[in-house]
């Protein structure tokens, strides 16, 4: 008989069915070892930027570790594959969600300024910037932070043993891996600095030249401190003979470390901050990265604006008027908030917002000359790695490592193999004046004692009731203006290999021109936005390099993709 005719029979009929369905998943939950996140269907997912790093975190997540340990997994075997891009030589920030309390950490194993360093220490008698200081050779490194930061989250975080999770980074550098193209490209661009360290020479070129295609690339030094650390935790970088050797080998070659740096460095566990944004909850990274304030920040301004209201153009001309403010503000304001007071939910919030967006001109570009010519942002170089990473049981990493130029500073201590950084060009060389690259630095971001570098990398989390986004990339300065970009294109609805793949635009505030990959802006577009006073500069080759997981909850499913620009490897498992 139907039930056409007795609603309320239907409605009984549904809510005994709703009943049956609940206490079928309770008998499921509780008898059958099934966690929430699985009825959530979460899947283990990873993305990084090399084959290599998301294998072995993956066979980790197989083997019953969850995805903080795989996160030491990837960075260690990150360290070896990409000497481009990080390494143990270097820092990072990792943001970590822990699926059995909801509770949310950025570690912040960012570089510090040696104690000895100060404010002018890349300038030369008549103050001028001594050009290369703080991007080649032992000057321009900061204390690393990435071993630290790593033995932490493995012994707060994970389950499985250092040792296990530094084993497959261990063979790699003692077995070798393959060069890719990427080395080799960036092995050029950087051949000069590499060609001064006689270690880095001799791990890095074959002969002093650049590595041919296929050649395997053995670093049994580095094996060696992978294993003293797998061994012996943080003493087995920061005290001991490795440390000794770091601190003589930095020294010898001009550097100002001492054995103090090294045993006093420190990790910071940080509040990451977290706003809403069109019903998104996000997550990313706070000071020292200005990742998480700026692109708040742009968002805000966004949201001063009526979107549906705007032609195509002036969602663009909007859109570069923001980041313009943003970026300035990041000049202006922002440093190591343990060292200068910086305003962060004032930054954040809506009604200043309000205020940045009121000489937003739609009918022309505002030239960035119209702010105060002061404090302009240093540039960071556009190297770095990111990787994403998802349980099934819902824990979370989103982590964004570096050691900034293409292979750091090109030095490596002697017996150690470990390529050291050169964050300290990510410092204000010189406030108020332009650094080597014809931009200017901010006073908050000025060069102090055990002081960290500001940075862009902008690790972050994005969660509405359908959707959650575990993104990053590298890519310097422009790495806040891609993940807005990531973030938005999720928004619109794309799936995961639609926003790896999206062309990107930036904007910087300086230098004062619109930053654009091929493709990225039609040929219309472009003449539109000269129109309205932007300058445009075509870029010749796609930037960034990003790793996404994306769980959509309504239907259950986690994809995961790695930026077609790169050579990563996305799983899902
Ligand atoms: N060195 C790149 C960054 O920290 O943003």
């Amino acid at each position: 008989m139907s039930n056409a005719k007795h609603p309320e029979r239907n409605g009984l009929v549904c809510v005994f069915l709703l009943i049956r369905h609940l206490v079928y998943l309770l008998i499921l939950f509780l008898f059958s070892g099934t966690s929430f996140a699985e009825l959530a269907g979460y899947r283990n997912a990873i993305a990084s930027a090399h084959a290599s790093a998301s294998e072995a975190g993956m066979q980790i997540l197989r083997d019953g570790g969850n995805a903080f340990d795989a996160a030491v997994t990837v960075a260690a075997v990150l360290a070896v594959v990409e000497p481009y891009s990080s390494g143990i030589g270097g820092g990072g920030f990792w943001l970590l969600q822990r699926a059995s309390d909801g509770s949310q950490v950025m570690i912040d194993g960012r570089e510090r300024a040696p104690l000895a360093a100060h404010r002018d220490m890349y300038l030369d008698t008549k103050g001028r910037v001594i050009q290369g200081a703080s991007i080649n050779g032992a000057l321009a490194a900061g204390i690393p932070g990435q071993i630290a930061a790593l033995v932490h989250i493995q012994k707060k975080y994970g389950s499985l043993p250092l040792p296990r999770l530094l084993q497959p980074a261990i063979l790699l550098a003692r077995n070798g891996f393959v060069i890719d193209a990427i080395y080799q490209r960036l092995a050029r661009f950087r051949q000069d600095a590499i060609l001064q360290s006689t270690e880095a020479r001799r791990i890095f070129l074959v002969d002093g030249h650049i590595p041919a295609t296929g050649h395997l690339l053995k670093q049994p030094e580095l094996a060696n401190t992978l294993e003293l650390v797998a061994e012996q935790g943080r003493d087995g970088f920061y005290a001991g003979e490795l440390a000794k050797k770091l601190v003589a080998s930095v020294r010898s070659a001009g550097g100002i470390w001492t054995d103090r740096d090294l045993r006093e460095y420190q990790i910071v566990e940080r509040e990451p901050v977290q706003w809403q944004w069109r019903g998104l909850h996000i997550t990313s990274a706070t000071l020292p990265s200005s990742g998480g304030i700026v692109l708040a920040q742009i968002m805000n301004i966004l949201d001063e604006f009526e979107d549906v209201s705007l032609t195509d153009i002036q969602k663009i001309h909007v859109l570069i008027e923001a980041m313009r403010r943003a970026y300035r503000d990041r000049a202006i304001y922002m440093g190591d908030i343990d060292h200068v007071k910086v305003k962060v939910a004032k930054l954040m919030s809506q009604h200043y917002a309000g205020k940045k967006s009121m000489d937003i001109d739609m009918q022309k570009a505002t030239p960035s000359t119209f702010f105060d010519e002061i404090n302009r942002n240093v540039q960071e170089s556009d190297n770095t790695t990111h990787y994403s990473i998802l349980d099934r049981q819902g824990n979370r990493v989103s982590a964004t490592l570096s050691i900034n130029y293409p292979f750091g500073s090109g030095f490596v201590p002697e017996g150690t193999g470990v390529l050291l950084n050169d964050e300290m060009d990510d410092f204000s060389l010189r406030p108020g004046t332009p650094n080597a690259y014809g931009l200017i630095g901010g006073e908050a971001n000025a060069i102090a004692p055990a002081k960290r570098m500001l940075s862009s990398m902008s690790p972050t989390f994005v969660e509405d009731s359908n959707k959650l986004l575990i993104i990053g990339t590298p890519g310097g300065s422009r790495i806040i203006t891609m993940v807005f970009q990531g973030i938005l294109a999720m928004y619109q609805g794309m799936d995961a290999d639609e926003i790896v793949a999206r062309r990107r635009i930036h904007h910087q505030y300086l230098p004062d021109v619109i930053q654009f990959e091929p493709d990225a802006l039609t040929a219309q577009q472009q003449v539109q936005l000269k129109a309205l006073g932007h300058q445009l500069q075509p870029l010749d080759r796609p930037f960034g390099n990003m790793q996404l997981i994306l769980h959509d909850k309504v239907t259950g499913r986690t994809s995961a993709a790695s930026d077609p620009r790169g050579i990563g490897l996305s799983i899902v498992d």
